[in-house]
C-alpha cells in the first residue's frame, strides 16, 4: 500500500535586495484581537504592538528601506473607552522616553505627524525632544502618525493655504499639487511606494489620503503584534512583482 506523506512546506518567496522599496507605510492594526485570543486586556496588545514596531523597523533599516510611516492613532480613535485611550498615550509617553534603548538610536530619525492640539502637554514636550534629538540621524527615518486623519491633514492644509493667498504670500494661481502637498504633514517624505495593513481589515480607514494615490497594497490576517520579519519579506517581495504604471502603459 503507498503512503503518501504531506510534508509541510516552508513557503518560499525570493527577494531582490537591490530593489527594496524606498517608503512603507503600515497601518498596526489588530491588536486588540490579539489580545482577546489571548485573555489579556487590550492594552496587552497594544504593548506587544510596539514591541512589533521596534523589531519590524530595525529589520527594515537593515535591508535598506530608508522610510517607515506608521498609524498609531487615528483621530476616530478617541472614540474608543477612556481607559483604553489613556493606556495608548501612556505608551506613547514610555515610547518617546526609551525610543533611545529600543530602536539602538544613533540611525533612526524620528518624526511624529498628526493634529498636536489634542495630545497633552507631557507627549507635545516628549515629541519635541525627540525629533530634535534624532534630526539628523540619516539612515531611516520612522515617522509616527499619532492623533493622526487623512481628512483632517488635508483640511488643515487649505487652511493655511487660504491664509497664505489672504496674507498674498500665494496667488489662488499658484495652487498646484506641490504648494499642496508642502502644506501637508508629510512634506519631507516622498510618497509612499508600499502600505501594509495587517489584521484582515481591507481598508485605509483615513490614512495617507492624499499620499496613497499610486502606493501599492499587501493585506494579511496576521494581527499586528504577530507581524514578522518574513512577512515583511512577503510583503516586498510581492510588491516587487507588481507592475507600477502610474497611469501610463
Ligand atoms: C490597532 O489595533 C491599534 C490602534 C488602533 C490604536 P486595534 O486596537 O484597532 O485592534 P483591533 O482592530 O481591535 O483588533
Ligand atoms: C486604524 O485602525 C488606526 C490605527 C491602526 C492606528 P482602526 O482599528 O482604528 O480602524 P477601523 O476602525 O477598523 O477602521
Ligand atoms: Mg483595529
Amino acid at each position: 500500500m503507498a503512503m503518501f506523506f504531506k510534508k509541510k512546506q516552508k513557503k518560499e518567496f525570493e527577494v531582490d535586495y537591490n530593489n527594496i522599496p524606498e517608503h512603507i507605510a503600515i497601518i498596526m492594526d489588530g491588536n486588540g484581537r490579539w489580545a482577546k485570543k489571548r485573555a489579556l486586556p487590550r492594552s496587552a496588545g497594544h504593548a506587544a504592538g510596539a514591541k512589533t514596531l521596534d523589531k519590524i523597523v530595525r529589520f527594515a533599516e537593515s535591508i535598506g528601506v530608508k522610510y517607515v510611516t506608521v498609524y498609531a492613532f487615528s483621530t476616530e480613535n478617541w472614540k474608543r473607552p477612556k481607559a483604553e485611550v489613556d493606556a495608548l498615550m501612556r505608551l506613547m509617553i514610555d515610547y518617546l522616553d526609551d525610543y533611545k534603548r529600543v530602536l539602538g538610536g544613533e540611525n533612526i530619525r524620528i518624526k511624529i505627524i498628526g493634529r498636536r492640539e489634542e495630545l497633552s502637554d507631557e507627549i507635545n514636550e516628549k515629541i519635541n525632544i525627540v525629533e530634535n534629538a534624532t534630526k539628523d540621524n540619516d539612515k531611516i527615518t520612522l515617522t509616527l502618525a499619532v492623533n493622526y486623519g487623512g481628512r483632517e491633514e488635508i483640511t488643515y492644509a487649505a487652511g493655511k493655504i487660504a491664509q497664505k493667498v489672504k496674507n498674498g504670500e500665494l496667488g489662488a494661481d499658484d495652487i498646484t499639487e506641490e504648494t499642496f502637498a508642502k502644506e501637508l504633514y508629510t512634506n519631507y517624505l516622498p510618497e509612499p511606494d508600499l502600505i501594509i495593513r495587517p489584521s484582515g481589515e481591507l481598508r485605509l480607514s483615513n490614512f495617507l489620503l492624499w499620499q496613497s494615490a499610486y502606493s501599492e497594497f499587501w493585506f494579511s490576517d496576521i494581527c499586528w503584534p504577530d507581524f514578522s520579519k518574513d512577512d515583511l519579506l512577503k510583503a516586498i517581495s510581492d510588491f516587487q512583482h507588481r507592475n507600477r504604471r502610474f497611469g501610463g502603459v
